[in-house]
């Protein structure tokens, strides 16, 4: 395994991350799962602490950061918006540079962009985006080693994802497959794409790792796709546009026949969870043979252990 220095480090959209900073976080990720399933026990982040600031809901995010630091003997510190002053009473500079002195690394999740960016910037340790409006990039990393397992490799393979173009799950998917050379399409309307400038910037990676990336509004395009992805049609935050959502992305739905349509009897399913069903994606395909949802869900575990590893270790206390 080529073993980049990555002590110390942010993710917070992936975007400043190596194609081969990447590949390691996928293997050490693979190799982690390997030692979990072992039953392999040890104590790799003794005397560490991670603070969770949460300004929005998690089931698998929250537990794979809580349980993956503190099977480890790591101490994870869970704060919601209602336990901790982000930006009220204090300035988020201010938080940002106490919990710098308390903790070793800080997870957020919330709705900015910009908090994470701070709380990075003035913290002084390193700081993980675990989703805000923009960006959720320790999902993409469990999607590509779904992906990896699946067919033995990501590059070169074919994810589409149906529904909300433009949010969260997709703009980190983008980026991923981008600079590893997964070739990716996006099928939404019109108003639910990528923006352009996001899309000028993952061009320039994809032209470098050979990726395809396809925005198109059409569903015959996930002819001979080898997985097939979809999200909620309202994220967190967006409640309120929930019926024009269901208006506009009916026709994105992930059901059989649009499975059949790929055209390839091993073309998986991913969704990030939480779902709801018989909205974006029918029972019957979330519960059906191709859908690798929990494996997915594990997945986030395992790269979220490969993070806080090679974020908060020396290169031999885990290699
Ligand atoms: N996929 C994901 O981030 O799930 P949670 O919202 O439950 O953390
Ligand atoms: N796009 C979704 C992802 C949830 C994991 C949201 O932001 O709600």
């Amino acid at each position: 395994m080529k073993r980049p220095e990555l002590k110390g480090r942010s993710l917070l959209n992936l975007k400043n991350w190596t194609p081969e900073e990447i590949r390691f976080l996928l293997q050490l990720a693979a190799k982690e799962k390997q030692a979990a399933h072992s039953g392999e026990v040890r104590q790799r982040f003794a005397g560490k602490t991670l603070a969770l600031i949460f300004e929005k809901r998690s089931t698998r995010t929250r537990c794979a950061f809580e349980t993956a630091f503190g099977e480890e003997g790591g101490h994870p510190v869970f704060l919601s918006t209602d336990d901790i002053q982000l930006g009220g009473k204090e300035s988020l500079e201010d938080t940002a540079r106490v919990l710098g002195r308390m903790f070793s690394a800080i997870g957020f999740r919330g709705f900015r962009q910009q908090t994470v960016e701070v709380l990075s910037g003035k913290s002084g340790i390193p700081v993980y985006n675990a989703l805000t409006d923009a960006y959720h990039p320790t999902q993409a990393l469990a999607d590509i080693l779904t992906v990896q397992e699946e067919f033995g490799r990501a590059e070169g393979k074919t994810l589409c994802f149906l529904g909300d173009g433009r949010n969260n799950v997709v703009h980190s998917l983008l980026i991923i497959c981008a600079k590893l050379g997964v070739h990716c399409t996006v099928i939404a309307p019109e108003s639910l794409r990528p923006h352009p400038d996001f899309l000028a910037e993952t061009a320039v990676w994809a032209q470098q790792s050979g990726a395809k990336i396809t925005i198109t509004g059409d569903p015959a395009a996930v002819r001979h796709a080898d997985a097939i992805y979809t999200d909620v049609w309202a994220s967190m935050g967006e409640e309120a546009q929930k019926a024009e959502r269901v208006r506009l992305l009916s026709p994105y739905q992930v059901n059989d026949s649009l499975l059949a349509r790929t055209e390839n009897s091993a073309c998986i399913f991913l969704h990030c969870l939480p779902a709801v069903k018989n909205e974006e994606v029918t029972e019957s395909v979330f519960e059906g043979p191709s859908s690798r949802v929990w494996e997915q869900a594990e997945n986030r575990k395992h790269t979220i252990k490969a993070i806080l590893l090679a974020t908060l270790l020396d290169l031999d206390v885990y290699c």
